[in-house]
């Protein structure tokens, strides 16, 4: 009896050091050298130490018709739960040491099981991907097992919140998984992404380009916005996945973590009476406003190298997690344009999906003219973020900075499309257009009659710009629930979030909208 024991016991040692030694000593050598942490020493960077609990290790591969002799236990992805800073979280790490990380039947498995379970207990799954995509040995089962994720990508989204690391390969259709995911980080010079390689692009457009030129970080974080944030190392990118973490909901069925950084509530700021340039053509940072008001001025911004005449991330207010849609007056004058649109419509219905109130800072002089951005769809790109900011019910706060021109207003959260508090800074413009085109449309004939044109232009321009743009003709209307002292703007915040904390609102019997996509 003792004797048979203590063979199980070895039987089960023996297995588990197999599935530990993965792809072996060569293989980690190989991507230790090419400065790639090993799947596991991911997870244990990522979660709070001695939290981990695997699944499926001694899961075997399912070999494949072609060559497929050798099959390996865990079949290339580590896959289990542990928690961050207290709360749980699923993962799944894939093993490049193992036939490339590549996704077979076995592998995919292991992934659809821990996504299912994140979803029936409701916590954020985060995957980091290093694999050589579709397993070719497993052909359509390989195939078929992409399907199956990207079906729990969709049925989870909203639900929870699906973090992806792209920390090596990451090609052809398998990008889709990722790319469903709320927020992708990248890790610079190690990690790509494309849905045809170099190789393909040469033969196709007989264009030469570089993996990392394609489909690098860089690429995806300031040209493609695929990318929401890119990272130097491995070790930064799990670091910055916690950071990430710790502002979210487990699930759209709770709340936000709230963390106290003791900074008063009552904390006013003079400095930004004196933020707005007199001249309203000059520019200014808004992220002195956005650190200013939030909590310790910390802010975690998503997508920060991509359509940055826009501002979007995540801070705290008395504690409370919130998200930042601001115009950027310092980069295209804050223009409202394609990838702008794009970028804070997604960030919106984020926030929306996972109880996140939203706080729109505006300084907006419309949307981006000319033929580059009609013909590529801003009147589409534009209608995504109208829809968006419409259609959020939870919290949604918005304080006019300086310009609010045309449609650009009423899309930036205001009052119109039922934002739920509209605070204006006494520096706020909240007109049609700006005073130039204004006054050359209003005035034409007479401005071209005059004896001395420009000197009409610029007196009607005052003209309209003592009668319009100003904040107080919106505020005997309504529109605007109270002009504030640009210092007082972060108690004003953290006032009307307590107020709006219990709001509800009973949307129409509907299967779901149609967002214009
Ligand atoms: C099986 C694979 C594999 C794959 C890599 N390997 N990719 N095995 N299926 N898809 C194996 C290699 O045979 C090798 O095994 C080990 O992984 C490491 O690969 P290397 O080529 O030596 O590494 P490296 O030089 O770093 O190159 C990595 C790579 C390259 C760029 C990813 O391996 C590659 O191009 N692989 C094929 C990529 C691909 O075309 N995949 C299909 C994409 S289409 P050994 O035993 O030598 O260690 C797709 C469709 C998804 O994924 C569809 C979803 C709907």
């Amino acid at each position: 009896m003792k004797l048979q024991e203590s063979t199980t016991l070895q039987t089960l040692e023996r297995l588990r050091a197999e599935s530990l030694d993965a792809g072996g000593p060569a293989r980690r050598e190989a991507q230790h050298k090419k400065g790639k942490l090993m799947a596991r020493e991911r997870i244990d960077l990522l979660l709070d130490e001695n939290t981990f609990e695997e699944f499926d290790a001694l899961k075997a591969s399912r070999g494949g018709a072609l060559g497929g002799g050798k099959t390996y236990l865990g079949d290339g992805v580590i896959t289990g739960h542990g928690s961050i800073d207290g709360r749980e979280v699923f993962v799944f790490s894939e093993d490049f040491t193992v036939l490339g990380g590549s996704l077979g039947e076995a592998h995919a498995q292991k992934i659809c099981k821990v996504m299912d379970l994140a979803v029936k207990v409701g916590a954020p799954i985060i995957g980091i991907n290093d694999s050589g995509g579709a397993r070719i040995q497993e052909g359509v089962d390989a195939l078929g097992s992409y399907g199956e994720i990207f079906h729990r990508n969709v049925r989870a989204s909203g639900v929870v919140p699906q973090i992806s690391c792209i920390m090596g390969p990451c090609a052809g259709g398998a990008v889709y998984s990722p790319s469903i995911t709320d927020f992708v980080f990248m890790v610079e010079d190690s990690s790509y992404m494309f849905v045809t390689g170099p190789s393909v692009v040469k033969t196709v457009t007989h264009q030469d380009i570089s993996a990392e030129e394609l489909g690098g970080a860089s690429a995806h974080a300031t040209k493609s916005g695929v990318a929401h944030f890119t990272v130097p190392n491995d070790i930064l990118c799990l670091r910055e996945v916690r950071r990430l973490i710790n502002y979210l909901p487990s699930s759209n069925r709770q709340r936000c973590p709230i963390h106290d950084l003791s900074d008063a509530a009552n904390r006013t700021d003079p400095a930004l009476d004196y933020l707005v340039p007199r001249d309203s053509s000059q520019a200014y940072d808004m992220r002195v406003l956005i650190r200013s008001i939030l909590d310790g001025a910390e802010f975690m911004e998503v997508h920060s190298g991509f359509a940055r005449n826009i501002i979007c991330g995540f801070g705290r207010l008395g504690g409370q997690t919130v998200g930042l849609v601001a115009n950027q007056p310092a980069v295209l004058a804050g223009v409202l344009d394609n990838d702008a649109s794009f970028k804070a419509g997604r960030f919106v219905r984020f926030c929306d999906a996972f109880n996140i109130p939203l706080i729109s800072l505006v300084d907006v002089p419309g949307f981006m003219p000319g033929p580059d951005q009609e013909h590529g769809g801003i009147i589409r790109h534009g209608a995504k973020l109208l829809y968006a900011f419409t259609e959020a019910t939870v919290p949604r706060i918005s304080v006019i900075v300086r310009k609010a021109y045309g449609g650009a207003y009423i899309v930036m959260n205001s009052k119109h499309i039922h934002c739920d508090v509209n605070l204006a800074w006494p520096t706020a413009e909240i007109a049609v257009m700006g005073p130039k085109g204004a006054a050359e449309v209003i005035y034409r004939k007479e401005i071209q009659a005059a004896e001395n044109p420009e000197e009409l232009l610029n007196q009607k321009m005052e003209e309209y710009r003592a009668a319009f743009a100003n904040p107080f003709l919106a505020a005997k209307r309504g529109y605007i629930d109270d002009v504030i002292f640009p210092r007082d703007t972060r108690v004003h915040l953290i006032r009307t979030l307590q107020m709006l904390d219990s709001k509800r609102v009973d949307a129409p019997a509907r299967k779901h909208g149609n967002i214009p996509l």
